[in-house]
């Protein structure tokens, strides 16, 4: 590969961009609403805290974890009993599940360890970017699917040409979906499970905000599908479902070749998870956090209700979800979502993501971030809703 094939470097990464012009806004004297990242502002359960200053203490706690790369027998059997609770999924620990420095790494990990140069990879987009990028810097060709608002964002295999689902490799989704917040719709994992039965790829959906959704029924894991385990993989971490994004913990679970292949590229990279926080986490998943979990569902349809609310006031379309971290729109009568975030962070100090970073279908659209507090959402609509 030459210099110029090399795909663009992370000054291109949404998270960073954002995080650079809110610091230039605040060093110019704004006082910056910043709905652009997706990093939890509510405590972690005080369940993790304990486990933590336990965990601190236990011996072996600051050494290499005894399997390594694979992640400490703990940390996956608390992980895979999660799951049977949960999702009634059963997973043989030792072929089925492996800890990870959180799903974006293993989004990562799983194109590194899966893709050659020229293999097809089909994201359902909106989509969070790394799997784009993961899939590009392994010279794999990839094909979007683009979910459209008045589909629900569903996703269907029956989408994407039969000779574009024979030589791919690899399909995303992200059911519950950043930065939608669309569920999968029904039917949908199951005809998916079929096609990747019928075309030999390997399935992976994003699980990470699996908790976070309206009332209603919780939403499914792909794992619970019959036939999944044979030829699907799930992504999920600690993040944000409990508020422990800094920890970096995660899981890749679900079908066993591409879980070894995984942790055979693994093994080069990195020695696992800070055995610490493995011991923690453990300790903290095999307690009953329901009442956390409701509690904090309580807070985030509080918080979509009331950005949703004062933005369809301001002009925007709202996405109707129920579930996730963000609020998705349309910009008021259609503007590029390039020159609305200019205009959002000059005219009123509030800064969200350009549509485009998750797909490039999406140069109309922007997402709000509900991990800021109330007081701040309120401020935002404030703004918002003053110039009208
Ligand atoms: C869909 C999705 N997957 C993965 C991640 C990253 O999760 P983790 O902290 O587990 O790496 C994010 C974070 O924003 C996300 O939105």
């Amino acid at each position: 590969m030459s210099q110029a094939e090399l795909p663009a470097t992370d000054v291109t990464y949404i998270t960073a961009r954002m995080a650079q012009v809110v610091e230039d806004a605040r060093a110019c004297g704004f006082d910056v609403v910043d709905l652009s990242i997706g990093n939890p502002d509510l405590p972690p359960p005080e369940e993790a805290l304990d486990a933590l200053n336990a965990a601190v203490h236990a011996p072996g706690a600051h050494r290499y974890a005894p399997m390594e790369s694979r992640g400490m027998p703990e940390f996956r059997e608390a992980f895979a009993a999660w799951y049977r609770r949960r999702s009634s999924v059963s997973l043989d620990v030792e072929t089925q599940v492996l800890a990870m420095l959180g799903a974006k790494e293993a989004a990562h990990l799983l194109c590194a360890a899966l893709l050659v140069r020229g293999d097809s990879v089909v994201i359902c987009e909106p989509a969070y970017g790394p799997y784009r990028s993961a899939a590009e810097r392994c010279g794999a060709r990839v094909h979007s699917l683009a979910g459209r608002a008045e589909m629900g964002f569903g996703a269907e295999p029956s989408q994407v040409p039969d000779d574009v689902l024979s030589r791919t490799r690899l399909v995303f989704l992200n059911f519950p979906n950043n930065p939608t917040g669309a569920l999968a719709t029904p039917g949908c994992f199951e005809r998916w499970i079929d096609a990747a039965r019928r075309h030999g790829f390997l399935l992976c959906n994003d699980f990470v905000y699996s908790e976070i959704y309206d009332d209603g029924p919780a939403p499914r894991s792909l794992l619970e599908i019959e036939g999944a385990l044979d030829v699907a993989v799930e992504l999920h971490s600690l993040s944000k479902t409990y508020n422990l994004c800094g920890w970096r913990l995660g899981v890749m679970l679900g079908q066993h070749d591409a879980i070894a292949r995984v942790l055979a590229l693994k093994r080069h990279v990195d020695a696992g998870p800070a055995t610490v926080l493995q011991l923690a986490a453990a300790r903290m998943l095999g307690q009953p956090l329901e009442a956390f979990l409701a509690a904090q569902r309580l807070t985030y349809s509080a918080r979509r209700r009331l950005l949703s609310g004062g933005l369809q006031r301001a002009g925007y379309e709202v996405f109707p979800s129920r579930a996730g971290m963000f609020v998705w729109a349309r910009t008021p009568g259609g503007q590029s979502a390039q020159a609305h975030l200019g205009d959002l962070i000059r005219r009123y100090g509030i800064a969200c993501n350009p549509g485009t970073a998750y797909g490039s279908e999406y140069g109309s659209h922007v997402r709000f971030s509900l991990g800021v507090p109330e007081d701040r959402l309120d401020e935002a609509v404030r703004r918002l809703c003053a110039a009208l």
